[in-house]
């Protein structure tokens, strides 16, 4: 792996241009809205996500690679977890958000192309990340060398083909929500992204030769204040460029943003499926 990096930290310099249309990752650490989207992510999944964490049995001593960690929080708390004798590397290929934390070493590295040391980490953990990348069934057979034998692996995904506008009913919201949904599913695949992943992630870790593999799903209804609904109000300005690009407008957008502020307003989730698995022992 690459030094850990200390030009890691926020730009220091004034906003970032809005992420536009082309492949890549859909969105940017540098950008203006970032720390919201980053704030919504924290707010609606590290509940979730570490509970899952939990029945892992990570503890004192343990290593751990958190990859793609954005804002740090999951990083952070599995640091404060494998405290005081072990040790969590947080990948980012932009990792200034990350924090810095006692037991935390912070790398800029790119999981599809930098080097990854082998059998070298008892967990492994990724949210929101594989599904960004075409190469994720790739990078799914570089994790599995580079935990030890018997190591831990949990991938937390969204499969966003699953959503509905349940209130209100009027036919012009809902009819605006599901094409927004379909602007943003052909945005995130124009990027070379795949929004449903998370329904294939169990299948494809089985596949890459993980054993045990178990996943499960979390949904929910999403409200006006509710991370999950912010999260989607985020969206029509973090995407603004590539949602233009797939047909909306910033008329719809504006009346999306509406729409999700709207106390009436009640949405089925996305559903956040957390798959685990482990390298079996040799
Ligand atoms: C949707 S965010 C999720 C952040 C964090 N894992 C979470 O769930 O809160 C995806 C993160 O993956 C990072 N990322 C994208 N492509 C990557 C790559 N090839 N290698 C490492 N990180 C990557 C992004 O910079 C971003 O911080």
């Amino acid at each position: 792996m690459t030094a850990p990096s200390a030009a890691g930290r926020p730009a220091a310099s004034g906003p970032a241009p809005d992420t536009a249309p082309g492949p890549g990752y859909a969105f940017d650490n540098d950008s203006v809205h970032a720390a919201e989207q980053h704030g919504c992510l924290a707010a609606a999944y590290d509940t979730p996500t570490t509970a899952h964490l939990e029945r892992t049995g990570v503890g004192p001593g343990w290593h751990c690679l958190e990859i793609g960690a954005g804002q740090g929080s999951v990083a952070a708390w599995l640091a404060r977890r494998v405290a005081p004798s072990g040790r969590v590397v947080a990948t980012d290929i932009k990792p200034g958000r990350i924090p810095a934390v006692p037991g935390l070493v912070v790398l800029r590295h790119d999981i599809v192309r930098d080097p990854l040391p082998e059998r070298a980490y008892d967990l492994v953990h990724a949210r929101l990340v594989l599904s960004h990348l075409p190469e994720r069934r790739a990078v799914l057979a570089r994790l599995l060398r580079t935990l030890r034998p018997g190591g831990r692996i949990q991938v937390d995904e969204f499969d966003s083909t699953h959503y509905a506008a349940l209130l209100p009913a009027d036919p012009d919201s809902r009819d605006l929500y599901a094409r927004f949904h379909q602007a943003k599913l052909s945005a995130l695949r124009a990027s070379g992204g795949e929004p449903a992943w998370g329904r294939d992630a169990a299948a494809d870790l089985c596949a890459a030769g993980f054993t045990e593999v178990e996943p499960v799903a979390h949904t929910e209804v999403w409200t006006a204040d509710s991370p999950g609904a912010r999260l989607q109000a985020h969206h029509t300005r973090h995407l603004r460029d590539r949602l233009v690009a797939a047909g909306m407008t910033d008329d719809e957008l504006a009346r999306v943003r509406h729409l999700m502020a709207d106390p009436g307003f009640r949405a089925a989730s996305c559903v956040f499926y957390t798959v685990q698995g482990r390298r079996s022992a040799d």
